[in-house]
């Protein structure tokens, strides 16, 4: 709700009231209709105030009420009425102005923001526009090209950019209710013709074309086959082309074509899930989140490698000392200044001085003697893990958190290690680990529910999404990503060729297709894992390496390019061709076409015409399967979790929602028939037979993906 007091003696002070954040729910319009309209017709009240409760102006529409049946004033015309006020009206920006929330201050003659608040239209990243106006008066204010950058990105902006570009009037360091007052005072009874936005004319460049032209170029590269950031751009030419009421239609035309959108829906509900991965339980009822983690102050890190120098460097970031500790001298060196470049650059990225020196280095483990929680990244070689964690169960302080950066190995082993395996944990960082966002914090059968919620607890503070995941073999991410390479692979032997399944990926929205991702990351990764695992057969590509292992198909495409050297970029030759090692431009690999044929030949195996749609199905079905065998072991809790590992970690696009979201749209029932179908077609392929979880939810009719946690509970209670 609104409500509007009267503060010294004339300025009617209306307050947003709609905790956490002041979201324009169908009471809080009402309210603000009503209130506005008492203080416009009191005459003792000359000019108003619009402030938010609890230190923020307002977080923009109710995500909430999406989808739902819409009652209540609409926001175009509660806004229209305040702009059209004969009364000035000063919006008190304090915390943020998101959304609805800015473009409400859009419609109040004027803006006062604190120094600290945050300024933002972010609707594309809901699958929507600001259609309160929002598309028609920021160009009007700002000019076109600045108004394109904020509504097509969504980003936010701070209280000085927002002065800068003349979004607000004046930024405040001090109480912005105060300030707000005391300027309402200064403008009572001054004509207000001049500060109605949606009359002002908007500025028209005189490159008009050329410039729309190469933001719709611009959008349709980043966006991946997203729609909303495409509508944004041709509404923002409506304002710069059409008159204020016409704008204002179409505005409303292309809102109403993304608002029932399957995207909007998707991107939505990656909103919701994002925040719900952060209050985790898990089905075997424990729950972590009200488990108070213990504060974080020194941390170590151990093992500079890539991974271990990204940590260093978003520990060090995140206000933490570090101690940094590597075996290798040279290493070590090379490390000391790999780190302090990064902090460097990222200081500058940020607009802040490099803050002292926070990490100190080490090539003797008992340096780690005193701190608060380690965090191992050494070789992933299970013995010299073992051994590591042997040691640092010595070393540490007691109660010190021991954590593994492992991207696979069992983290119970490594516990059964230490003298206090409850304080063992996994943080899986993904490469580069001060960029990705992601983190799964992998809870190993002792691990005490304060040691991960002390490990997700410093994953938020390191500005990572993190999602605790039970321990298996490659997790959740990692587990899921395996059926989904070995689809691809075994399609190269029915006829495809990497550029095909790259390409029908990267059109759903992959950044990278399967192939492009292998070469990026390196071959001889998983040819190692694949060793040691005993796939691969010594000598294969003299001879003819057979096609399966203890009766489940294998494809040793990888191992055979392995073989010769192809690890990927690294070598210049992977399952494409790079100028040089390291380049990243690839190229399609004439010799690798030979070698599929000639590999096709000598295993009897006829090429077929392969379409997209089959790549997408056999691929993303055989993740998805994954994904359901996941929640019935418990691995994670929900569809959100996998999900949201898949948009934060994999590049999975956020408006098709994630892995398990788009089971459900694309409807589980089609899922299964597909699954069904490959699987008769290859029945010694065990990723495609359709797992329990999914049958049971086709049975039961397909609930909605909100909806499949009453059935996994379900499900295990009856194991
Ligand atoms: N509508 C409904 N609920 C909202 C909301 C909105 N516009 N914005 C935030 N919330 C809810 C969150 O779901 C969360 O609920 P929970 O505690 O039940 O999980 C709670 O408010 C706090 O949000 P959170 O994001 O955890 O807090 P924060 O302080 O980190 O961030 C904001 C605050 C406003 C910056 C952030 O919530 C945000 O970006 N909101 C969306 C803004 C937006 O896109 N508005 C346009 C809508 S079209
Ligand atoms: P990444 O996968 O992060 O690139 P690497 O596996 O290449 O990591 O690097 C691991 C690092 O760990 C190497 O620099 C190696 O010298 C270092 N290392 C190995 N054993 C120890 C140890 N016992 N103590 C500290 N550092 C170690």
């Amino acid at each position: 709700m609104a409500q509007c007091t009267r503060v010294s003696g004339s300025v009617g002070l209306i307050t947003l009231q709609n905790p956490p954040v002041n979201a324009l729910s169908a009471a809080v319009r009402q309210g603000i209709v009503d209130t506005v309209k008492r203080a416009l017709s009191d005459p003792k009240v000359k000019s108003v105030v619009i402030c938010g409760q609890d230190g923020i102006f307002c977080g923009g529409a109710d995500i909430k009420e999406f989808g739902t049946k819409m009652s209540g004033p609409p926001l175009v015309p509660m806004i229209h009425a305040i702009e059209a006020a004969s009364k000035p009206v000063v919006a008190a920006i304090e915390g943020g102005a998101l959304g609805g929330g800015l473009e409400l201050a859009l419609g109040c003659h004027y803006r006062i923001a604190h120094s600290k608040a945050r300024l933002g239209l972010p609707e594309v990243s809901l699958g929507l526009l600001p259609a309160a106006g929002g598309t028609q008066r920021l160009p009007r204010l700002i000019g076109v090209p600045a108004a394109l950058d904020l509504i097509t990105t969504g980003r936010h902006i701070t209280a000085a950019e927002a002065l800068q570009l003349g979004v607000v009037d004046q930024v405040t360091e001090h109480r912005t209710v105060d300030a707000a007052v005391k300027f309402a005072l200064s403008v009572a009874g001054k004509p207000l013709d001049g500060r109605r936005i949606s009359t002002y004319p908007c500025p028209r460049p005189s490159d008009l074309d050329a410039l729309f032209e190469a933001a719709m170029q611009k959008v349709r590269q980043n966006a991946r086959g997203a729609i909303a950031p495409v509508a944004c751009v041709q509404a923002v030419r409506a304002a710069a082309t059409l008159p204020y009421i016409q704008g204002m239609e179409r505005e409303k035309e292309l809102m109403a074509t993304l608002f029932t959108s399957g995207q909007a829906r998707a991107l939505q509900y990656c909103f919701f899930a994002q925040r719900a991965v952060s209050k985790w339980s898990m089905p075997s009822g424990a729950r972590w989140d009200t488990s108070k983690p213990r504060p974080v102050h020194k941390a170590a890190v151990i093992g500079l490698g890539t991974m271990g120098r990204g940590i260093t460097v978003a520990l060090a970031q995140a206000g933490l000392s570090v101690v940094a500790v590597e075996t290798q001298e040279k290493q070590l060196m090379e490390a000391k200044q790999a780190v302090s470049a990064m902090l460097e650059r990222g200081a500058k990225r940020r607009g802040v001085a490099p803050g002292p020196d926070k990490v100190s280095y080490s090539h003797n483990i008992q340096a780690v003697a005193d701190v608060d929680l380690v965090i191992e990244a050494v070789f992933e070689d299970m013995d010299l893990k073992k051994k590591v964690f042997q040691q640092m169960s010595v070393i540490c302080k007691p109660g010190t958190f021991l954590c593994t950066n492992t991207s696979a190995l069992d983290v119970d082993h490594l516990a059964s290690q230490t003298r206090n395996p409850e304080l063992v944990v996994g943080m899986h960082f993904f490469a580069p680990a001060h960029v990705m966002k992601l983190l799964e914090v992998v809870h190993g059968s002792q691990s005490s529910p304060q040691t991960v919620a002390t490990a997700m607890q410093l994953g938020k503070k390191m500005g990572k999404v993190s999602v605790a995941v039970g321990n298996c073999r490659g997790f959740v991410g990692n587990r899921m990503l395996k059926p989904y390479v070995e689809q691809a692979f075994f399609l190269l032997e029915e006829g495809a060729t990497p550029e095909l399944v790259d390409r029908a990926l990267e059109e759903f929205g992959f950044p990278m297709g399967v192939f492009r991702m292998s070469d990026l990351s390196g071959l001889d990764v998983g040819w190692r894992v694949r060793r040691g695992d005993g796939l691969v057969e010594p000598g294969a590509a003299s001879g003819q390496p057979a096609r399966s292992r203890g009766g489940r198909r294998y494809s040793p495409l990888g191992d055979l390019l392995c073989e010769q050297g192809r690890f990927g970029q690294k070598t210049g030759r992977g399952w494409y061709q790079y100028d040089k090692p390291g380049s990243r431009i690839a190229r399609s690999d004439p010799w690798l076409h030979s070698f599929l044929e000639e590999y096709r030949a000598r295993h009897g195996l006829v090429a077929r015409r392969i379409d997209h749609q089959e790549v997408l199905e056999r691929c993303l079905y055989a993740l998805i399967n994954e994904g359901f065998r996941i929640l019935e072991d418990g691995i994670a809790t929900g569809p959100e979790d996998i999900d949201i590992i898949y948009v934060f970690g994999y590049g999975w696009p956020r408006h098709r929602g994630g892995p398990m979201f788009y089971a459900g749209m694309v409807g589980l029932a089609k899922v299964l028939e597909r699954l069904e179908h490959y699987h008769q077609a290859h029945p010694d392929v065990p990723y495609l037979q359709p797992c329990s979880l999914l049958r049971r939810l086709v049975a039961g009719g397909s609930p909605p993906v909100h909806r499949w946690r009453e059935v996994i509970k379900k499900f295990h209670s009856q194991l």
